[in-house]
């Protein structure tokens, strides 16, 4: 089932490595329309939600040992399920332009090519965690690991992390792989250089589903 026919809004999902620099990006994307008179919803997965938010502190917590590969699955979708239908999807449906730190491919990249679990079950999860709903466009923000994984870890370290940088660099593989499968759903931003330069090739990859963005950048 996909419920995008029925919707007016714009569903925009942030993707990459940990410490790709997608947020800071998405909060640039959030001011600028909302600048513009657009309803702007910021979303992070997994959270956002009362309950996805406690999910979310199991997920990440770096004390929390011995988690299957199988349980991480099923609470990012449990995480991702609730924040679809108590947020994204009404949101959608009132016209607003919905941006997610990442989504169902942050669970194909980490979880499938990452973990080594079943891709096709990790796509069969991936629908019911999205509740069948499919972005419209999906940034993946792309820099070498020994970067991005010096920038993730600076100020700490959550339980993700803690798998290391073999891992990332599968992940990196993993959101690669997604992007020549379905380059018009899914750009890959290249990550370097100064936010508003990485900002600009964002927006790029947006403006033909954001008319507020055909405007060069000031
Ligand atoms: P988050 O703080 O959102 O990432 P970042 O460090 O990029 O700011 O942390 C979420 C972590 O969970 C991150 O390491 C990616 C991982 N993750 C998965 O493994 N599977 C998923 O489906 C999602 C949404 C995230």
């Amino acid at each position: 089932m996909s419920t995008n026919q029925a919707e007016q809004g714009v569903f925009i999902t942030l993707e990459g490595v940990d410490g790709s620099g997608k947020s800071t990006k998405g909060r640039m994307l959030g001011e600028e329309l909302t600048a513009k008179g657009r309803e702007v919803v910021l979303l992070r997965d997994p959270g956002s939600t009362a309950i996805s938010e406690r999910i979310r502190e199991i997920l990440l917590d770096p004390e929390v040992e011995n988690m299957s590969s199988e349980c991480e699955l099923m609470l990012f979708e449990a995480a991702r399920a609730q924040l679809t239908r108590e947020l994204i999807i009404p949101a959608l449906e009132r016209g607003a332009v919905v941006v997610c730190d990442r989504y169902c491919d942050s669970t194909f990249a980490y979880q499938a090519v990452g973990r080594g679990l079943d891709e096709e079950l990790v796509r069969t999860a991936n629908a019911i965690g999205s509740c069948g709903l499919t972005p419209d466009r999906t940034i993946v923000f792309d820099l070498e690991i020994d970067e991005s994984f010096e920038r993730a870890t600076r100020h700490g370290t959550d339980r993700m992390e803690l798998s290391g940088e073999s891992f990332q660099a599968r992940v990196r593989e993993g959101f690669l792989r997604i992007a020549a499968e379905e380059p018009q759903r899914v750009r890959v931003v290249n990550s370097h250089g100064e936010k508003i330069e990485v900002y600009a090739r964002m927006r790029e990859e947006l403006k033909d589903l954001i008319p507020e963005l055909s405007e060069e950048l000031a």
